[in-house]
């Protein structure tokens, strides 16, 4: 079986704790290792919650690591009011044993890229922040990474704003660095992100199966049900899942801009879809867009049973 080498970074955050059971428990997936951010709530929370997160996967000896505290300008906004006080739902689990690498979330991206023999796939689940700062940092060892699938940004409306999303919107300036990078991306935002869920009584299902992993993801399921209400959505997991399962994908591609303007539109993803007749007549190109790969549809019920076979191993 061909395995894909990830690395996610992640903040921590409901949504990114049904993308990391999945990453660390799916077999086409060799995750090398995760980096964690502020974003969901601060940085050293997101890490609590991301080693309790790998524990309840019951994944292996994964290296975590500490990233920005803050976005590159300006100051942090938390999605409390989305993840709970604690980021993740307030389960009130017990810290985990396992320790954090001594190494910064830049210095270990680079040092797991440098050492996979296999080409290197980036998963940012979150603002943009580390990824920015490691590709400022390292460049010559960026031209390795093999792309970047994204969740972040939307080619329709906002969450954040009614314009920005909110991984791209929390550090704008990071995310265009990221967008300009010249590495291949795949941007799996809004315009897909919220469509695959699970219903209150699949994680009823889930939290009664003998399979430790399932029971905490039901548990995870229903805190958000009480918070937000029935279905919850997959959320991150989207971007995670069409790394190894393109099929369940429809993308295209087109310039993709974002605004780091201090204005109304800041953090949005200006992404130019105008139909090919008019780019023609029309001499008004972006400046400095990316070509990026944008998903535009999914196949939700196919997304649903790859997460939840794959969380429980019992999920007829
Ligand atoms: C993104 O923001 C966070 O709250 C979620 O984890 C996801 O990464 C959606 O806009
Ligand atoms: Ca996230």
């Amino acid at each position: 079986m061909t395995r894909t080498s990830v690395i996610l970074d992640v903040d921590t955050g409901i949504d990114d704790a049904f993308a990391l059971l999945f990453a660390a428990r799916h077999p086409k997936i060799n995750l090398l290792g995760v980096t964690c951010v502020d974003g969901n709530t601060n940085v050293d929370q997101v890490i609590a919650n991301t080693l309790k997160v790998l524990d309840a996967a019951g994944a292996g000896d994964i290296p975590v690591a500490r990233g920005a505290v803050k976005p590159l300008l300006g100051q942090s906004h938390y999605a409390e009011y989305v993840h709970g006080a604690d980021g993740m739902g307030d389960l009130g689990l017990p810290d985990s044993t396992r320790s954090i690498d001594s190494r910064t979330a830049v210095e270990l991206i680079r040092d797991l890229v440098e050492a996979s023999s296999d080409p290197v796939t980036l998963v940012p689940l979150a603002p943009l922040t580390n990824i920015a700062l490691f590709l400022r940092a390292f460049p010559e060892t960026a031209k390795k990474v093999e792309r970047i699938v994204l969740m972040g940004g939307s080619a329709s409306a906002g969450n954040a704003t009614p314009a920005a999303e909110f991984n791209v919107w929390h550090d704008p300036e990071a995310a265009a660095i990221v967008f300009q990078s010249g590495v291949p991306i795949l941007m799996y935002g809004l315009d897909v992100f919220m469509r695959p869920g699970v219903t209150a009584e699949e994680a009823k299902s889930l939290e009664a199966s003998t399979d430790p992993c399932a029971q905490f993801a039901g548990a995870l399921i229903s805190a958000f049900v009480e918070r937000i209400g029935s279905p919850v959505t997959l959320g991150d997991y989207g971007a995670v899942a069409s790394v190894i399962a393109p099929e369940l994908i429809t993308t295209q591609f087109f310039d993709v801009v974002v605004d780091t303007s201090a204005g109304p539109a800041r953090g949005q993803t200006i992404v130019d879809r105008r139909p090919p007749l008019e780019l023609e007549i029309e001499p008004m190109r972006l400046e400095s867009g990316a070509h990026v790969e944008v998903t535009l549809d999914l196949d939700v019920e196919g997304m649903r049973n790859l997460w939840l076979t794959t969380i429980d191993q019992h999920w007829k």
